[in-house]
């Protein structure tokens, strides 16, 4: 440690500053950290009511009256509502007025209530090579991957910590020798739809060890594309990077993409893998919310979802909903997406989404989605009272338009 962060660590900066020191420092330990490298942007996740809980509000509230600051750009992760128009989501109003505090709390300390897991997309984006404090896995996952940014896939508490004292543990995928692939992939079938990249990041997850680094072939793949795949590949395994051969900046800048020069394993992804995928996500075709936006929607995804539905009319028996960051919340109105989509009985909303809003308060007994990562969570954040269709962004806006 330098000598400034032992002074921090031995409360020059306060009692929580150094209480945060401490836990990174005891982390960093663990890992065997060589020393704290500084960081400018943060990522704090445990912001929804429904995930974080009375013991997250009263911690956070009290931070908030101790007067700590991050030292960061800092954003909260998706709350479980949209912060204005939860009424129009059927939130209870008791879960709405817990929520507010939370994400008032974190607003009081620096973490802004931007409240979504694509902040790359809204304001905080990280340049190739730049170390941060991420701690949403499809954050982490596009971040290290699909901008080359550096981070480790932090919990709630060690983010919190990092964002308050701008220092992470340099450990794991901040270094370079754990970067490089370990395990190939082999893609053997067609991948017609945006939610195949899903499926078969879904697939990649389960089948490589933590830590391990998945190489997928060069492949005809949008970005959007990849946000989802890398967010499925986080949700059934703990992927936090992989490279796409051509494709993604540190796999078009190594000379090597595997340690050892080779890979430790090839997994092989066809037709009957990908069926797969859907035959074991898919519980019924029943959907009384079609929610699109795992992770939050891009605005090109937003265009997509308005062309999709052009010509035709939610029936009144299905929501459809979009979620989204603020920032592309934004754009999307000033576009005129947002007037498109509410004009076909869709509806868009901010700062949350289809996995930590209350759906069972809701109402919502059925969800179709086109995102393998949110087909994954659904029932598992519901206790089974949700069931799921996982398809692509047309067969969910046929189920809901029929
Ligand atoms: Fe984001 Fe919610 Fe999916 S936080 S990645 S939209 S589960």
């Amino acid at each position: 440690m330098t000598k400034d962060e032992e002074d921090v660590l031995n409360g020059r900066c306060g009692e929580v500053a150094a209480r945060a020191m401490k836990l990174l420092v005891t982390l960093g330990d663990i890992e065997e950290a060589s020393r704290l490298v500084p960081i400018n942007k943060s990522q704090v996740a445990g912001v929804s009511y429904k995930t974080a809980g009375d013991a997250t509000l009263e911690l956070v509230e009290s931070l908030a009256s101790s007067g700590a600051y991050a030292k960061t750009k800092a954003m909260q992760n998706p709350a479980g509502m949209d912060l204005e128009r939860w009424s129009d989501m059927c939130v209870p109003e008791a879960f709405a007025a817990k929520q507010k505090r939370i994400c008032q709390a974190y607003e009081t300390i620096g973490i802004r209530s931007t409240c979504t897991c694509t902040p790359y997309l809204c304001g905080n984006k990280p340049d190739y090579g730049e170390i941060i404090g991420f701690s949403e896995s499809s954050a982490v996952a596009y971040s290290n991957s699909v901008l080359g940014a550096r981070s480790n896939r932090q919990g709630g508490l060690d983010a919190l910590a990092a964002a308050l004292v701008g220092k992470v543990p340099l450990t794991g995928y901040l270094l370079d020798e754990n970067r490089l692939g370990d395990v190939e992939v082999k893609v053997e079938c067609e991948l017609p739809s945006e939610a195949d990249y899903g499926a078969l990041g879904y697939f990649v997850g389960k089948n490589v060890s933590m830590d391990e680094v998945p190489v997928y072939p060069k492949m005809n793949v949008t970005k959007d594309k990849l946000k989802l795949m890398g967010a499925a590949s986080a949700a059934s395994g703990a992927v936090a990077l992989y490279h796409v051969k051509d494709i993604t900046p540190e796999a078009t800048r190594l000379h090597e993409l595997f340690k050892n020069g080779k890979p430790s394993e090839t997994l092989i992804f066809d037709e009957r893998c990908r069926r797969g995928v859907y035959d074991e996500l898919s519980s019924s075709k029943k959907c009384d919310l079609v929610a699109i936006g795992c992770p939050h929607c891009s605005i090109n995804e937003i265009r997509e979802i308005a062309a999709s539905l052009s010509g035709k009319k939610v029936n009144a028996k299905t929501r459809l909903w979009v979620f989204t960051s603020p920032t592309v919340y934004e754009e999307a109105e000033r576009s005129g997406y947002v007037k498109a989509i509410r004009g076909r009985g869709g509806d868009v909303f901010r700062h949350t989404c289809m996995v930590v809003a209350p759906l069972e308060e809701m109402g919502v007994t059925s969800v179709a989605t086109n995102s393998a990562k949110a087909a994954f969570y659904v029932p598992r954040m519901t206790k089974n009272s949700c069931t799921v269709f996982l398809g692509s962004l047309r067969d969910c806006v046929s189920l809901a338009t029929s």
